[in-house]
This record gives structure tokens, sequence and C-alpha cells, in this order.
């Protein structure tokens, strides 16, 4: 089993894959969080978050967010040019801004619109496409519609996250619905949704044998070695996780702090990663975190939290 880090906007940019990687391992590849043209171009923040130079990683895939062949072509081209044979194609973002724009999951139920970015991919025969969905956008039964289009298509790997896009998080990801996708689609197949424990991970592992791999997004988010955990069959304890949380922060601390200015950017770029981080810390930790209106009050606090985790 194969395993993938999500791409999650805002937390898995390149210096947290290239500390991650280092510091936790365990991950076969890293999808990027999607780049996408925006007033005709694309945003330098996403350039650099691809370029080689500033990703250390085995094995890194960019991801793309296009609705029409206008968009897709100069992101794949921009991809290529980056130096990488490999493009996941966002089928799954449930961000109104970007379904809005029949982005993302937003495409999910335009097989028309799907079908011409898979006619736009032939154009690109040395690089290897995937794509990373949801079940739908509204309705569940989206993927009915889409799969003998994928299926036909030359694709390295599917990635399917199984709720709809309106759906976001609210139900649990539905395991059902997965299996009879997992029936149907001829590609490689990587499960993603929830997996936030070993258990997780083995119990789906064990239910779909055929799988290509697991992905983990907000479980990686709140156990960095969950995927270490998954190679090594067993559970961490939380003196293990505590002190790789703090060696991954003080690179993480280090690198940062020389890239953002002042205490609102500083927290306003490290507190969401506590939304996340280790669910069953103390309640009066993590408010201590979250609270920090400075940098030497919000260190104070993550080294206390750790200390007592
Ligand atoms: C904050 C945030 C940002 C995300 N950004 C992306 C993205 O850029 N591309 C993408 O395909 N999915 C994105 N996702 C979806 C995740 O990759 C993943 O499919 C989803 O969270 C379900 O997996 P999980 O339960 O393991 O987190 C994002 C999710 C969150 C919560």
């Amino acid at each position: 089993m194969k395993l993938y880090a999500a791409p999650l906007q805002g937390f898995t940019e390149a210096t947290w894959r290239n500390i991650h990687s280092e510091i936790f391992g365990g991950i076969d590849s890293y999808v990027t969080p999607f780049i996408r043209i925006e007033k005709g171009e694309i945003r330098s923040k996403d350039v650099r978050d691809i370029e080689k130079k500033n990703n250390s990683v085995d094995h890194l895939v960019p991801q793309l967010i296009a609705a029409t062949p206008e968009e897709f072509i100069p992101l794949v081209e921009f991809i290529v040019a980056q130096g990488y044979s490999e493009v996941d194609i966002n089928m799954g973002c449930s961000f109104a801004l970007q379904v809005r724009k029949c982005h993302g999951a937003g495409l999910l139920p335009h097989p028309d619109k799907v079908e011409a970015l898979m006619k736009a991919a032939e154009k690109f025969p040395e690089v290897s496409f995937s794509v990373k969905m949801r079940l739908g956008w509204e309705s569940k039964e989206e993927w009915r519609a889409l799969l003998p289009i994928l299926n036909d298509s030359t694709l390295s790997r599917i990635t399917l996250h199984p709720r709809t896009g309106r759906e976001q998080y609210r139900v649990a990801a539905d395991c059902e619905e997965f299996a009879r996708f997992y029936e149907e689609c001829r590609h490689p197949l990587v499960y993603n949704g929830d997996l936030t424990s070993l258990e997780d991970m083995n119990r789906i592992a064990e239910r779909f044998p055929r799988l290509e791999g697991l992905m983990m997004g907000r479980g990686l988010l709140a156990n960095p070695a969950i995927a270490l955990e998954y190679k090594q069959q067993r559970v961490f304890s939380h003196g293990e996780k505590a002190s790789l949380i703090a060696r991954f922060h003080e690179k993480f601390y280090d690198i940062m702090s020389a890239r953002l200015q002042g205490n609102t950017q500083f927290l306003s770029k490290f507190k969401p990663y506590w939304e996340y981080l280790l669910p069953d810390m103390e309640k009066r930790d993590r408010k201590a975190i979250q609270k920090a209106s400075t940098i030497e009050k919000y260190l104070a606090a993550v080294n206390g939290a750790l200390a007592r985790y």
C-alpha cells in the first residue's frame, strides 16, 4: 500500500513537506496544494511552492485546478517546464470561490467539461495524469456519469474522497459508496478521507485489498507520525510523538521566522496547525497556544504543551 500526503492549502506547502519527510517520513508521495490561473497568471506563491530548488521530498506530484482546456494547458505546460512528468487534477475542492468557477468539485456535475479536460490531457503524452475527486458535488451518484469517461482516459491513478462537495466534512466518509466505485474503477485507486489512526488505515487496507494506496490529510496534520506508524505497524507513544514534533517545530520555526514579519504574521501562520495537531492533548494547553499574543508567549505555550503531552 503506497502512502500519499494529501494537499492541504495553507498547511502542506514546500517547507512543511520538506521538514515532514526529513523528521517523520513514511510518506511515499506528496501532492502539492492546487495551483491555478488567477487574473491571467500563476500566482508567484504557487510557482515557488513547486520549483524544484524549494523541494527536497523524494516524490512530489504538483496539483492543478482548472475548468477548461484554456486554463488547463498553460498550467500543465508550466508544471512540465519545472521538470515534472506527473500532474494531479483537482476535482474535489469544495471552496465556494472555486466551485462557482466550475473548478474542483464544481466540475463533477459536468461530464462534458471533464471530457474536454481529458482530451486536453492527450496533448501531453509524456505526462502521467491522475485525478483527485469527491463522489459528486450535489449528489453521491454524480461519479456514475464521470467514471466511464475517466476509465476511458489514460490516468495513472484516481484518488477518491467519498463525500459530496456540498457535504464538505459534515457527514462521515461514505465507505459503501466508495465500495461501489472501487468495483467499477479500472485505474489504480487511492482511498482518502478520515484516516486518523493506524487502526483506520489497516481497516481500509483490509477491506479494499486492490487499492494502490491510502492518502491522509487532516490525520497527518493531527499525527504527523501516522504514515510511519503504518509502515512500522506500531502506535508511537506520546513521548515519541512529542519529541519528533518538537524537532519538527524547531526547524519549521527557524525557516519561517526568517520569512514572516511581526507577531501577527507569525501567529496566523503557526496557530492553525494547532487546531489539528495532537487532538488528545490537554484542552488548557491548546487554549494557551491559541490565546498567545506574542511569539514569545506562543513558544512558551508550545514548549509547555509538548512537555506535558
Ligand atoms: C484546509 C484544507 C485545504 C485543502 N486543500 C486541498 C487542495 O489544495 N487540493 C485538494 O485536492 N484537496 C484539498 N483539501 C482536501 C484534502 O486533500 C482531503 O481530500 C480531505 O481533507 C479529506 O481527507 P482527510 O480526511 O484525510 O483530511 C483540503 C482540505 C482542507 C481541510
